[in-house]
């Protein structure tokens, strides 16, 4: 066999499954996200960096569950702690220890965060917090960013993930673009999107606006479109846009929490909103997540605004959490993933410059994204212009000979620390090589998709 063509993927059991699913479940999965007609994988275990699907193919994850498993999956640091507290029960929607304990570690790491409470979404932290804001503020409008991903509540899905820009509207006036049906108008028109890195737009929207503007959420980089980061300044002047105007500044660190710093991206960037949310990374995988803020902001809970939840803070995930970040607060992890994330993007830059392409790495090493461009990307519009077709056809080449990103070419690559510790880096450098020239031979003969 030659280096380009791939091996023939075992499919019958994950077919089977999925005509079974079809019969019980719209799309024959959970999540709109994971749905990928017949090419749907139905998974049977992870370990570390690789997952095996039912049909025991093997792959290195480079998907890690969309972000949240940082230290590999089926860690046996965290596992073997969760499995221990879980044993005195799991749900009592009464406060345990493993719940305070969590919540002074993110305090702890973050620097800032005074108070926080526990959720079990990265969806009801946003909601959460936007909700905080607009009492604290006594306002109603959010700034959203175009094709920043926050949750799937009706407040976070404006103007997030179009394939056509026009749909966005005008650059300078871009429009509430609601994605999907059943999100009351009413609703779409409380959300002002903006695009990001353009302070001029975004201080146009103040300048009419201001008065009824609760905050600005922002993802510190451009998460669901390869991790486009801000321009130098862009997070300090929106910091300032924000204080002048009386509004507040939210990061939504459910992807970049625990994972670009032990502070997240707050840390990274060196800016300080006044409400962030954290998910993925804080729990390993478990569904833990959490929105917190200083003091003074977060001072109208308990009394005047709503929270609550059956399973916020249940012992798994709250157990989890504790695990999780003490392994982030005392080790080297992270150190260990940026710098094997740094070594893949290096063994790519090899492969890609060999082939004479224009390519940007976007993100932070431990999440990164690859876009076949000459052109910078600043905002999500800039996602048209790059050469996705080629990058989605090497993620679907990348699937046949045993590693997965995933197959849409606006999300990161997510790396964890048993990636190191696996010594995946020649093996994942060699997938994407192998790939990428059979994608580019398939350009060559008129067909992209070749597998
Ligand atoms: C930045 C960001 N915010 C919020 C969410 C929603 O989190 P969840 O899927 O846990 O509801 C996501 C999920 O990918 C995300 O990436």
């Amino acid at each position: 066999m030659s280096p380009s063509e791939p091996p023939v993927l075992r499919r019958s059991q994950q077919l089977e499954l999925y005509r079974r699913a079809l019969g019980v479940m719209p799309g024959g999965t959970d999540s709109n996200f994971r749905t990928w007609g017949e090419s749907t994988v139905y998974v049977d275990r992870g370990k570390g960096g690789r997952v095996w699907d039912i049909d025991g193919n093997e792959y290195i994850d480079l998907r890690m569950g969309y972000g949240p498993v940082i230290l590999g999956h089926a860690d046996e640091r965290v596992d073997d702690h969760v499995a221990d507290r879980m044993r005195r029960g799991v749900s009592f929607s009464l406060t345990s220890e493993d719940e305070v304990e969590a919540m002074g570690l993110v305090k702890e790491l973050t620097g800032w965060v005074d108070k926080v409470r526990m959720t079990v979404s990265g969806t009801e932290a946003t909601m959460h917090a936007m909700r905080v804001a607009r009492a604290y503020t006594g306002r109603t409008k959010i700034v959203k960013f175009e094709g920043q991903y926050h949750g799937v509540h009706d407040y976070a899905l404006i103007s997030v993930t179009p394939n056509d820009m026009a749909e966005l509207g005008d650059a300078d006036n871009p429009v509430a673009l609601a994605w999907g049906r059943g999100i009351p108008e009413a609703v779409s028109r409380t959300v002002i999107p903006a695009r990001y890195n353009e302070m001029a737009v975004l201080r146009r929207i103040f300048e009419r606006d201001g008065d009824d503007i609760a905050a600005v959420i922002v993802e510190p980089v451009l998460g669901n479109a390869q991790g486009i980061l801000p321009r130098p300044g862009f997070h300090e002047e929106m910091r300032a846009l924000t204080r002048e105007f009386g509004a507040l500044l939210i990061f939504d660190e459910v992807k970049t929490g625990f994972r670009f710093a032990r502070g997240g991206a707050a840390e990274f960037f060196g800016v300080t909103p006044d409400l962030a949310t954290f998910a993925k990374a804080m729990g390993n995988g478990y569904p833990a997540a959490c929105f917190g803020g200083t003091d003074e902001v977060m001072s109208v809970l308990p009394d005047k605004v709503s929270h609550g939840g059956t399973y916020a803070g249940n012992r798994v995930a709250a157990a989890a959490a504790v695990a999780t970040l003490r392994i982030i607060r005392d080790t080297n992890a992270l150190q260990t993933i940026h710098d094997v994330g740094r070594a893949i993007q290096a063994g790519l830059s090899e492969v890609i410059s060999e082939r004479g392409l224009p390519y940007v790495f976007t993100g932070h090493p431990a999440m990164f994204g690859i876009m076949f461009t000459d052109q910078a990307p600043t905002e999500y519009r800039d996602w048209a212009g790059s050469d996705h077709e080629l990058y989605d056809a090497v993620a679907v080449g990348m699937h046949a000979r045993g590693a997965m990103p995933e197959p849409d070419s606006r999300e990161p690559w997510f790396l964890c620390e048993a990636h190191a510790r696996e010594d995946m880096v020649d093996r994942t450098v060699s997938i994407f090589a192998d790939s990428l020239g059979a994608a580019l031979d398939a350009r060559a003969r008129g067909e992209l998709h070749p597998e």
